[in-house]
């Protein structure tokens, strides 16, 4: 059996050559393939071709290990183990050459269920800045190798990151939920990739993230980083319309950002 450490070389390595190829095909021209969710909601040829990269690396390296991936759904595996996959996160921002955009990759263990499994390993590659975050279970957060560690809050209140779902009618909701939220924040960002605020929460480049309606593949490799580099990650209950507040912070800002971002 794999080791964690194992695991967790793989998932840098195929995520380091997904990358590669994402960064290519962006500097060739990005090609929209399809809509989903909602308009702004978009799939391009890159997304899918990243996703088939990643697959046919895991069906020849950890072939009885199952896969849960952004676009091609999922395959249930044999050995308990499951490889929760977004080939590019931000992918409007791909689309319009910004270079928030990043190859989540984790390996969990037991249920493929964020409420229930436990992530083992984790790389968020970020290929236009050339920037690896990554974390083992119980053995700590690293940017390029240099151990992560969450911000300390200070007086000014915290740089806290929020992301808004694809669909209209959650605008007003999620909207009101930053109201709540700005008191405790000295300035606010929407960057547009949820593992990158993960990731950036646990390098100690903001203080907090929230967003409500987060898909296990954009926040199972980032929760682990935020984790393993001290700070606490969380999810609430869905609401009416299904979706879940996920939160992440330094310890101090936490029950605090949670109570402010939950829907009264
Ligand atoms: C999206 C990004 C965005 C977040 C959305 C996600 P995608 O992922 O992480 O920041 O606000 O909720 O769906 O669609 O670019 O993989």
């Amino acid at each position: 059996m794999a080791s964690d450490r194992d695991l967790h070389d793989l998932a840098l390595d195929i995520a380091r050559e997904a990358g590669a190829l994402a960064l290519r095909r962006r500097t060739e021209g990005v090609a929209i393939a399809a809509t989903k969710s909602a308009l702004a909601d978009i799939v391009t040829e890159a997304d899918r071709e990243v996703e088939a990269l990643v697959r046919a690396r895991l069906a020849a390296e950890a072939p009885r290990d199952g896969f849960l991936g952004e676009e091609t759904g999922a395959e249930v595996g044999e050995s308990g183990l499951t490889w929760v996959v977004d080939p590019i996160d931000g992918t409007v921002n791909y689309a319009y050459g910004m270079p928030q955009y990043a190859v989540s990759i984790a390996v969990v263990a037991g249920e493929p269920d964020p409420d229930r499994w436990e992530a083992v390993a984790a790389a968020v590659y970020a290929p236009a800045v050339d920037e690896m975050f990554h974390a083992v279970r119980h053995d700590g957060a690293y940017l390029d190798g240099a151990r992560l560690r969450v911000a300390e809050l200070t007086d000014a209140g915290g740089l806290i990151a929020t992301g808004f779902g694809y669909d209209p009618s959650t605008h007003a909701g999620d909207l009101a939920a930053v109201g709540r939220v700005l008191p405790l924040a000295r300035d606010l960002r929407r960057a547009g990739a949820a593992s990158l605020d993960l990731s950036y929460v646990a390098a100690g480049r903001l203080d907090g993230y929230f967003e409500r309606g987060l898909q296990p593949w954009d926040h199972a490799a980032g929760a682990l980083i935020v984790r393993e580099a001290g700070g606490r990650f969380g999810r609430g209950d869905a609401d009416a319309a299904g979706r879940v507040l996920n939160v992440a912070a330094a310890p101090e800002l936490y029950d605090r950002l949670f109570a402010a971002a939950l829907q009264p």
